[in-house]
């Protein structure tokens, strides 16, 4: 047995509501639970009021302005087991409305991220639909804030695809099954079981780094798999964030998700959403394609910017 004062300590820190993403962080994890050589603990984050699930449509929409401009909800949190210092955090987040989950946002935002983070090397793990580049950014202003060293990143999208998913996903939380849905036009939703095992590849990866002399630095997940990135939702993520961020202030004046005037006007964005979806989409769409021979060498920088630090 490994002296317990010895062991490489790690923590995974992580909110889910359906699991998914809980099965994703146990399957970096294992590796690390498996060596003598690592103590690892667990932080759920756990909201002092739930979230639902399946979620209400309205409720659904109404969620986007405190998620777009990250505001705070209380937490309950069992702290008791931690240790005051880690050797690696691994925080496991789901993406609503591009931005990290209120209950992850809330935490980044806590006197607890900043006594647990500081100084300490991160490791990002994103299980969601397929958006998470713009979530990232802010989750990386929060790593900055606080002084933590990301050293990688994991992402798992849905395997539906970006079109399906773009109906699966909202199905699946808007009535808490999978799917198939529509007598199997639309697929399920969800990450592959293949992409949740092959996870323990990265994990293996860092307990070697953190059981051997090497640092545990920006290159422990490169040539891995662990951050694609796709090109193609850059430009949308963009649009989206800057008017999630715009009706976010309209509906946060209005006050708070229960008041009176935040559901005509959930009502109303629903609308704005659609209108959206069917002009602006296709066109961005099309001018993306019109020009993407002129913009190659720009859109390869932001690829590799955004695939970072563990690459694409
Ligand atoms: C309110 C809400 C907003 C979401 N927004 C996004 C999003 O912007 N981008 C994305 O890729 N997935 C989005 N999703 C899907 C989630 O990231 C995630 O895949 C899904 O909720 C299942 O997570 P879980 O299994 O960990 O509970 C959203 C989900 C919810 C509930």
């Amino acid at each position: 047995m490994q002296d317990s004062k010895t062991k490489k300590r790690v923590l995974v820190v992580h909110y889910s509501q359906t699991g998914q993403l809980e099965r994703v962080a146990r399957s970096v994890a294992t590796p690390l639970l498996n060596d003598d050589a690592v103590q690892l603990d667990f932080l759920p984050l756990k909201p002092r009021e739930a979230f639902p699930f399946p979620w209400p449509f309205l409720r659904f929409i109404n969620t986007f302005p405190e998620s777009a401009h990250q505001v705070p909800c209380a937490l309950d949190l069992q702290i008791e087991h931690l240790q005051s210092q880690y050797d690696l955090v691994i925080l496991a987040y789901q993406v609503w409305y591009l931005a990290p989950s209120i209950p992850v946002s809330s935490f980044l935002q806590s006197d607890l991220a900043a006594r647990l983070l500081a100084d300490t090397p991160v490791v990002t793990v994103i299980a969601c639909r397929n958006m998470w580049l713009q979530a990232q950014e802010k989750v990386k202003a929060h790593l900055h804030r606080l002084g933590a060293n990301l050293v990688g990143n994991i992402v798992l999208v849905d395997a539906a695809g970006s079109v399906a998913s773009f109906f699966a996903t909202p199905l699946w939380v808007l009535t808490g099954r999978k799917g198939p849905h529509w007598f199997g036009l639309v697929p399920p939703a969800g990450v592959s079981e293949r992409d949740v095992e092959g996870a323990q590849r990265f994990g293996e990866a860092l307990r070697q780094r953190l059981t051997s002399a090497e640092a545990l630095d920006i290159d422990v997940l490169k040539g891995l798999g662990a951050a694609p990135v796709n090109d193609k939702l850059i430009l949308s993520e963009k649009i989206a964030t800057r008017s999630f961020y715009l009706w976010g202030k309209l509906f946060l004046a209005c006050g708070a998700p229960d008041s009176l005037m935040r559901k005509p006007l959930a009502a109303l964005y629903t609308l704005f959403l659609l209108l959206m979806i069917v002009t602006v989409v296709p066109i961005t769409a099309i001018l993306k394609w019109l020009f993407s021979p002129l913009m190659k060498k720009r859109i390869a920088g932001q690829k590799a910017y955004y695939a970072g630090p563990s690459g694409d």
